[in-house]
């Protein structure tokens, strides 16, 4: 067993047959599996209104990791699982499905579960309240043991919808029970931040508005919408990763170091800075949409789209962080489908030195985190080219994952289901801190179908605005390496 072994449970994954439990869920639950992080009593339990029986959902689920988790499949590992899966068919606004969730569950409870359990909400937000209200009327909202329950985004579209979803979660369960995704929080380099500026003593001192310049953020994606155009016209880049992903980047940068890393210190610390980020105004920003090119369809030829659909896919703007650390500094954020390749990555641009007494320019020292691909940090810094003469040039300090550890890093998925498991809510966001980060976007939400739209080519960076953006501002973005 791995020092990551964790209480038996019952997993239970409403909305079973769709996608996200196909392609994310079943194989991080596989793989803690093979790490032997899941305990032999641990269940795992699909509900879905499709009818399957246990025997069909099993063969869906091994095909599923055939096909998303192919180099991990293990055939003999999973004749070991497979008999721990059942199925229970309902839909999620009938007591009836929720009756006999519950039957299966007390025999699992019985088998060894122990009364924990998970309850995943895998399926279209339009279903969370039946699910949470039928949970609660069945009583399962607490048992024996521990209940958490884990909501996918998008949490809400808006302030007020979340804080609706927010009180209808907490009418049925305790905050403490409450697990709310972003998987962003779960992939490696976001939680290095944490330890690259807490666990060392070289960064922190520098970490301000007295020696960094900007900081900028690129989530770039060079697949399209795929075939999720009716959730894309309704979200858009800006609720789609803006107000998640790229503003909790934001926030593990900006944060102040909590005195603990612990749930409720790192999430205090996290609400606060988010309380003080304001965003540009909103016409102060660059918002595209692809345009067919190189062979590529443009966003209003993909099936499902509108002709005239006036949906933004990339979005460039800038936040500043109100406060001691931050005043002055703007935080430069981008993201987008369809661009010249997936790249996520923050980059904090520093100032150029006071003084320089070597009769030539030098480009200011950046500190790169790669969070895909090729994971790693990278500081570039000035050195003197070899040979006669004094020639300046930038080079760099690379660490990467791969050379760095011998281990792999895990899918963000494995991580944030194990941290389920084990009951540690800080890579989740709080009640409060989601509404925090809705609350400031809500200037851009407002202006958001009035902004003007610019066509980019399918495969490019994007607008050529968002350079000038920045160029009028005597800054450049950073080519994602
Ligand atoms: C999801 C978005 O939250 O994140 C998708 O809904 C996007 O549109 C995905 O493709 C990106 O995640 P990653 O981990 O591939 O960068």
């Amino acid at each position: 067993m791995m020092e990551n072994h964790i209480p038996a449970c019952s997993f239970v994954i409403l909305g079973a047959t769709g996608d996200l439990a196909a392609r994310k869920l079943m194989p991080a639950l596989f793989e803690l599996h093979l790490m032997g992080a899941l305990g032999p009593k641990t269940r795992i339990v699909g509900v879905s209104r499709q009818e399957l029986s246990n025997e069909v959902f099993r063969e869906r689920m091994e095909e599923a990791l055939k096909e998303h988790s192919p180099k991990s499949f293990d055939e003999a590992r999973w004749q070991e699982l497979a008999p721990r899966l059942a199925f229970v068919q309902g839909n999620y606004d009938d007591p009836a499905t929720y009756r006999a969730l519950s039957g299966v569950l007390s025999r699992f409870d019985e088998e060894g579960a122990g009364g924990n359990r998970v309850f995943y909400l895998a399926t279209p937000p339009s279903v969370f309240s039946a699910i949470v209200g039928g949970l609660q009327a069945a009583g399962l909202n607490g048992s024996k043991g521990w209940t958490r329950v884990v909501i996918e985004k998008p949490f809400g579209h808006d302030l007020k919808s979340a804080q609706r979803l927010n009180g209808l979660l907490n009418s049925a369960f305790d905050e403490e029970q409450v697990y709310r995704i972003d998987h962003y929080l779960g992939k490696e380099t976001a939680q290095n931040i944490a330890v690259l500026r807490f666990a060392n003593a070289l960064f922190e001192p520098n970490w301000n508005s007295h020696y960094i310049d900007h900081v900028q953020i690129t989530v770039a994606e060079s697949m399209g919408i795929e075939d999720r155009a009716s959730f894309y016209e309704e979200a858009g880049v800006l609720r789609d990763i803006i107000q998640n992903h790229v503003l909790q980047l934001a926030t593990l940068v900006a944060t102040e170091a909590p005195a603990r890393y612990d749930a409720r210190s790192v999430r205090d610390e996290k609400v606060k800075v988010l309380r003080a980020m304001r965003c540009a105004r909103p016409e102060d920003t660059v918002k595209g949409q692809y345009a067919a090119s190189g062979g590529m369809k443009g966003y209003l030829e993909e099936d499902g789209v509108h002709p005239r659909s006036r949906q933004g896919t990339y979005l460039a703007v800038e936040f500043s962080v109100e406060n001691w650390r931050w005043a002055g500094v703007p935080f430069y954020v981008r993201s987008g489908k369809r661009l010249a390749k997936k790249a996520s990555e923050i980059v904090l641009g520093f100032k150029t030195p006071p003084h320089v007494p070597f009769g030539q320019t030098v480009k200011p020292n950046a500190l790169v985190l790669r969070l895909q691909p090729n994971e790693g940090i990278s500081l570039r810094f000035n050195a003197k080219v070899p040979g006669g003469g004094l020639r300046i040039e930038q080079t760099s300090l690379d660490f990467t994952y791969d050379r760095g550890f011998s281990r792999a890093n895990p899918d963000a998925y494995e991580t944030l289901l194990l941290d389920v498991m084990r009951g540690d809510a800080t890579l989740f966001m709080r009640a409060d801190e989601i509404e925090a980060q809705w609350e400031m976007v809500a200037p851009l939400l407002d202006a958001w179908e009035e902004m003007t739209l610019l066509p980019y080519a399918a495969g490019s960076w994007g607008p050529k605005e968002a350079d000038s953006f920045l160029a009028q501002a005597g800054r450049a973005w950073q080519l994602p390496g």
